[in-house]
Order: C-alpha cells, then sequence, then structure tokens
C-alpha cells in the first residue's frame, strides 16, 4: 500500500493490504455511537457533509472496534501504539474492548482532550472532555518524553532539593551530615501530563472545513510528536476531513488516510493540498491572559448581578436576569473615558441587536454635555455606589462660615 495517500473504503477491509509490523502510529476517531446521523453545512453552505453513527446494537458496534483493533495491532510495529478517540458514550466498553486485544499490560495512558465550551446546558454537568485511550503493541513501545513548566504553585524547595525516605518511608527533603540542604539533580520540568487542554476549533477558524466533528490539527500533532519521529508512519483508518494526515504531512511524519465516505477522501486530499492549520492564540497566551477585567470591575458587576464579558471595549458584563426576555448588556465607565466615549461604546457593541435595556454605569463626576454634539441615546446610566458617596459627601459639607 502506497504511503501518503488517503484510501477510500472500508477500513477493517482497506487495514488489510497493510504490510504486517510496518505502522508507528494509528490515531483512530471512530463514529462514538451517538446513535445519530452527524452533519454539517460548509461556511459558505456549498456543500454538506455527513456520515452515519447509528447502529442497530452496540454489540455491532464494539464489533466494528474490535475487527479494526485487531488489524491496528497487526499492522504496528512492536514499537508502535494505538490512540483511540472516544467520548462518554461508550468510553467504558471501549476500553475493555482495548484491553481484550492489546491486553491489560499494554495499557499506558487515558488522555483527557479537556476544552471549554459555552453552552446553555440540559439538566446536568456540561459535557467539556473527550477521552483519547494510548495503548502500546509492547513494552518496548517508542515514547518522546515532552516537559512542561512547573506549576505557579510549586514552591523553590520542591524543585531544587532532594528528597529521601525516613525509617517509616515518610518522603523529606535531603540534608547532609551537617544539616545543610542538599541540592537535587537537574530537572526539565513536569512530564507532560495525560490532560490536555486544547481549545476546541472555533466556528470561523480558517482550519475548519465543514465536516462533523473535525478534530484540531494541533491535538494530533500533540499525539504524533510523543509517540513518533520524522519519517515514521501514522495511519487513520476514520480519518474523515483527513485532520491526523495533515498533522503527520506538517511534521514530515508519512500517512495512510481511509474513509468509507467519498466526500471525505476528496475533502481530506484538498486539505493535504493546501494545508491551513489555525495556531490556538487562546493556547499560546493561556486562558488567564483572556480575563482583563479588574477587581474593581468584577466588583461593580457582582453588586448588579451581572456575568462578565471579556475582550469587549463595549460590552463588560450582561445581567444575569433578562429584561422583556432580551439580554441586558452593561458597560462600567472607564477611568480614561469620558461618559460619552462609554456610551458610544456601548451603542457601537449593541448594533444590530434589539435590547429592551442598555447600562452604563458612570464611575466618575462629569456633566455628559461636554460634547460638540450630545449622542442619540437610549441608554440608561446609573451612578456606581462610589460615586453616589463622593457626590453625598460633597453635599453634606458645610461651606467655611466667612468673618470680617
Ligand atoms: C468521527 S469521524 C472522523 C473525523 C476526523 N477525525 C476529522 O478530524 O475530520 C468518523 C469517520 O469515520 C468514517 N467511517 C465510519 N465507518 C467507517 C468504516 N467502517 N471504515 C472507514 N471509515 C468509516 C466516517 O465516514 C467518518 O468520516
Amino acid at each position: 500500500m502506497e504511503v501518503n495517500r488517503i484510501y477510500k473504503g472500508n477500513c477493517i477491509n482497506k487495514l488489510t493490504e497493510l504490510e504486517s509490523n510496518s505502522v508507528d502510529l494509528v490515531y483512530f476517531d471512530p463514529p462514538f455511537f451517538t446513535q445519530k446521523k452527524h452533519s454539517l453545512v460548509t461556511r459558505d453552505e456549498s456543500k454538506k457533509y455527513e456520515f452515519s453513527d447509528s447502529w442497530d446494537s452496540l454489540n455491532d458496534y464494539l464489533d466494528l472496534i474490535e475487527a479494526c483493533l485487531i488489524e491496528c495491532k497487526r499492522v504496528l510495529k512492536e514499537t508502535g501504539s494505538v490512540f483511540l478517540h472516544c467520548d462518554k458514550v461508550a468510553s467504558h466498553y471501549i476500553r475493555l474492548t482495548l484491553d481484550k486485544v492489546f491486553g491489560m499490560k499494554n495499557f499506558q495512558s487515558e488522555i483527557i482532550w479537556s476544552y471549554k465550551r459555552w453552552s446553555n446546558s440540559k439538566k446536568g454537568l456540561l459535557n467539556s472532555h473527550q477521552n483519547i485511550y494510548f495503548y502500546s503493541k509492547s513494552k518496548h513501545f517508542k515514547f518522546n518524553q515532552y516537559y512542561t513548566n512547573y506549576a505557579a504553585t510549586t514552591n523553590i524547595d520542591q524543585i531544587l532539593q532532594d528528597r529521601k525516605k525516613t525509617a517509616k518511608g515518610k518522603s523529606i527533603y535531603k540534608t547532609d551530615e551537617d544539616g545543610n540542604i542538599v541540592l537535587g539533580k537537574e530537572k526539565k520540568g513536569v512530564p507532560l501530563s495525560d490532560t490536555w487542554e486544547i481549545p476546541y476549533l472555533n466556528p470561523k477558524a480558517k482550519e475548519r472545513v465543514g465536516y462533523p466533528t473535525q478534530k484540531p490539527v494541533l491535538l494530533l500533532k500533540e499525539i504524533i510528536k510523543i509517540v513518533t519521529d520524522e519519517g515514521d508512519l501514522v495511519v487513520d483508518p476514520f480519518c474523515g476531513s483527513g485532520t491526523t494526515c495533515v498533522a503527520a504531512k506538517s511534521m514530515d511524519r508519512n500517512f495512510i488516510g481511509i474513509d468509507a465516505s467519498q466526500d471525505a477522501v476528496e475533502l481530506a486530499n484538498r486539505r493535504l493540498e493546501e494545508m491551513i492549520i489555525t495556531d490556538s492564540a487562546l493556547l499560546n497566551k493561556g486562558y488567564n491572559s483572556y480575563l482583563e477585567k479588574s477587581e474593581y470591575e468584577m466588583a461593580i458587576l457582582k453588586s448588579i448581578d451581572a456575568l462578565p464579558v471579556q475582550r469587549n471595549s463595549g460590552i463588560d458584563g450582561f445581567l444575569r436576569k433578562h429584561f422583556n426576555e432580551k439580554p441586558v448588556p452593561v458597560k462600567i465607565q472607564g477611568k480614561r473615558e469620558t461618559l460619552n466615549d462609554a456610551i458610544e461604546k456601548l451603542e457601537k457593541s449593541c448594533q444590530g441587536k434589539e435590547f429592551e435595556l442598555k447600562i452604563v454605569i458612570q464611575t466618575r463626576k462629569e456633566s455628559r454635555g461636554n460634547r460638540l454634539f450630545e449622542l442619540e441615546s437610549d441608554i440608561e446610566i446609573i451612578q456606581s455606589q462610589e460615586l453616589i458617596i463622593e457626590e453625598l459627601k460633597e453635599k453634606s459639607t458645610v461651606p467655611n462660615t466667612v468673618y470680617n
């Protein structure tokens, strides 16, 4: 079977064409047993992609997974690994199937891929992770160790000092006979953990091709980097839009993609010709860099029972309770903003949206009419508690009596 190609067909049949002991990594993201058809229309609405995830029984589904795993094990090198992507619907059955085919002793990790979601969840916890099982073919599996930074809570002693066990087995910091601290060996950081926070592709990401359940290339790159080297062969038997193949190609690995859908095969080939990988600013900068509200602003929003909104210069939050069944945007007058500036910014952010009530919180004393023109606006202005107190104090100050 030629490498660096996408094949159309049932993966069980196609995998039999692959030579035994020839593959370094198999990643697969099969249907998750959702018992529905997945479909999605491309952004320009020119094409609808779909695949079926409806099964007569759970056994039918697991039979396919098991048959695929048996072939995966055969084609993997002794140093190779399989990564199976699933979610809470069938993960517990899939893990048993993996144990059956690969053996419990070859279980390496359950990776939790977690991401932030914005959703009005139905009753229960908001689902915001998927599971990726990592099994090796043998104990001789290839693994490239990566390290991450220490946590903010790690203290300098934990980083620098060596440890030893007391007679009772308690772990303590090592000291020499004079009681001086013994510095530990060079540390590279914290080994990459099995919980990965990688953003889901946002609806506007250029990488998004409109294929249902498309995974981010960044997620696949993480997997590929830890168990393969340049020139290795990566196989995805349920490749869909070709995400794994795009990631493998961008990292100078060889690849083989298989999918039962002709549309998917054509799409994957197009993606491989013009590779678009969206860098995640969120991943580079970290979630905390997006939290830009000051403690002062958070306190104001809390005092009026509003939820904060980040990264919008015109709206700082929304009242938790709607007014006339519409959300109520709130803008806090900034330290360097006139009241008119604040009103203008809120109006701009509200353009095209019909709110019944819009609020500016005035934080500094000033008259509104200090502009050449007055803004036409139905925004309600409320003074912050601080400003109300300031004005109260001013009013109650008795003017100095002047004696002749
Ligand atoms: C969850 S999607 C994969 C999405 C992919 N990871 C991506 O990022 O675009 C599952 C894919 O499996 C394919 N599929 C379902 N049964 C198959 C089978 N027996 N053999 C090959 N492909 C199959 C579907 O056509 C679908 O594209």
